[in-house]
């Protein structure tokens, strides 16, 4: 499974991509905004920093002018996705962009009919929103396993982008199911690293070994 980080924070994008583990980030308006930046400039500078598909999400509502968003997004680097929301005019952008050889996202999905329609308009990943789904009091990861079952129903080749994740279970779960990609924010990338019983195993080691008086090298 591969692993995005889910924000514009280009120190966070850099520190993580230096553990070899990052295979790419997705942003959005929202994550653009909490940056504070420039949707160019730190869209550029976020490309530089991995090698990997990065999001760029378009903010028109209609087919033409998300058309002229992606002309201008795409030409930022060739890593860039454009990422467009589940809607019509969404989907007939996600076809045209990906006749077209461009990586596209399609955002914003909450049910298996919408993936099924994403992959049919040839997009490149979906990404359904499992944190808002269960905050609504539907079943994510469900969400997740439906869309795997059809895909594999007809071989799609649209990647399953698990979005919205808020915790280290959103990522097992996403992983039994087989989901191609999770999009994790930072804080959650992090704490997959950590177990209470690796910290005190090192405790315990560090702790003998200094009673042996040896040093390597
Ligand atoms: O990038 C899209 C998605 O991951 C947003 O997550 O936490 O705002 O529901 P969230």
């Amino acid at each position: 499974m591969k692993f995005f980080v889910d924000t514009a924070d280009t120190a966070d994008i850099a520190d993580l991509a230096a553990t070899g583990l990052l295979d790419g980030v997705t942003t959005n308006p929202s994550l653009i905004a909490k940056s504070g930046r420039d949707f160019l400039e730190v869209t550029r500078e976020i490309c530089a920093l991995v090698e990997g598909p990065v999001s760029a999400e378009v903010v028109a509502l209609d087919h033409e002018t998300m058309m002229k968003e992606a002309e201008i997004l795409r030409k930022i680097s060739d890593n860039v996705a454009i990422k467009v929301p589940l809607t019509l005019d969404g989907l007939k952008t996600c076809k045209k962009l990906t006749d077209d050889g461009t990586m596209v996202n399609v955002t914003l999905c909450f049910s298996a009919n919408q993936a099924l329609l994403a992959a049919k308009a040839g997009a490149t990943f979906i990404s359904p929103f499992v944190g808002r789904h269960d905050d609504n009091g539907f079943d994510g990861m469900a969400l997740i396993e439906d869309i795997r079952l059809i895909y594999d129903n007809y071989a799609f080749e649209t990647e399953i982008l698990v979005a919205s994740v808020r915790h280290p279970i959103h990522v097992l779960e996403s992983a039994r199911i087989g989901a191609d990609v999770a999009t994790m924010p930072p804080s959650v990338i992090r704490s997959l690293f950590k177990h209470v019983l690796t910290d005190k195993g090192i405790e315990g080691f560090m702790a003998d070994w200094a009673k042996t008086g040896q040093s390597i090298g």
